[in-house]
């Protein structure tokens, strides 16, 4: 008899082959073709393409909310694409997700108490009163405060809503992050924010991570291995600094070539070259 997966130790996340087309006949598309890849205890996997590379439609079948044609998607040697109901729940209360669009992710008619406690509500015992202090204590860990539980998304920016996205998810302590581009909905200017917090949180909670970017400046920051996805296809894979510094795919450098410099002098000359290229009829009469 295989050991349950509650008693498992430790994150052993593996997709196999996975495919997933839409459509029929000739309007049949694939939108991920024979993904593999694996994530271990406390590791950040980032998942990085263009956008309608796959990149959520990958995430979604793993978290149940797409059904795959093939492939095999175990998680501690548990087949997610035959769960009973009772590993179902170990799964949903291990591997949580987070969202890219904090506007719609978060139910408007529910305040954030409500919306952080409803995972506890599922996956714990806790009274009213036990939630309460854990929705508030999650709150304060993720830079809100303890009275934000009364009131509703609305009151909140985008940046904010993140942080209660990030605490509905983190509250019943799960092993496994999946963030779907979680800051690309949000101004530059609090996405580092954000991201900040994401790897705290998953320094303080031991977390492994499954992290969606299509950017690969963003996870270069957060990510221990890469898995490069193009038209579905997973076209590089590897740690970090092998996939930055020595690319072996076209599609992978191109990516690198659209990543912003770390040097600013670099960056400017960089934008005023993009620029001079598209310089505009008014900015060359200005010009003479
Ligand atoms: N339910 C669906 N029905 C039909 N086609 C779909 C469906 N969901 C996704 N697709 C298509 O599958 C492809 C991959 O979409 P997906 O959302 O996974 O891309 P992505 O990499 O997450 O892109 P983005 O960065 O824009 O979020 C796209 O061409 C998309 O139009
Ligand atoms: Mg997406």
């Amino acid at each position: 008899m295989t050991t349950p997966v509650s008693q498992v130790d430790g994150v052993d996340l593996r997709v196999e082959d996975l495919t997933k087309r839409f459509g029929r006949g000739a309007r049949e598309f694939t939108a991920v073709d024979r993904v593999s890849f694996r994530l271990g205890t406390g590791e950040t996997l980032g998942l990085v393409g263009e956008s309608g590379s796959g990149k959520s439609t990958t995430v979604r079948c793993l978290m149940g909310l797409e059904r795959p044609q093939a492939g095999t998607m175990t998680y501690n040697g548990l087949n997610l694409r035959r769960m009973t109901f009772r590993a179902e729940r170990v799964f949903r209360s291990q591997v949580q997700m987070v969202f890219q669009d904090p506007y719609s992710s978060l139910d408007p008619r529910m305040t954030i108490g409500q919306i952080v406690g409803e995972p506890l509500r599922v996956h714990t015992d806790l009274d009213a009163a036990q939630r309460r202090d854990r929705v508030g204590e999650m709150l304060e860990r993720v830079g809100l405060e303890p009275a934000h539980m009364k009131r509703f998304p609305r009151s909140f920016s985008g940046g904010q809503r993140q942080r209660i996205a990030i605490a509905r998810a983190l509250v019943v302590r799960p092993r496994v992050l999946v963030c779907d581009e979680p800051v690309s909905a949000l101004d530059v200017s609090v996405q580092a924010q954000v991201l900040n917090l994401i790897k705290d949180m998953q320094q303080e909670f031991a977390l492994s991570v499954l992290f969606i970017a299509h950017d690969l400046a963003v996870v270069r920051y957060l990510c221990d291995r890469l898995v490069i996805l193009e038209k579905g296809r997973a076209v590089e894979e590897g740690p970090r600094d092998q996939v930055y510094g020595d690319p072996q795919h076209a599609y992978t450098r191109s990516l690198l070539e659209a990543v912003p410099r770390a040097d600013p002098a670099a960056e400017r000359e960089r934008r005023l070259r993009r620029r001079g290229s598209i310089t505009s009829p008014s900015q060359a009469e200005a010009a003479a």
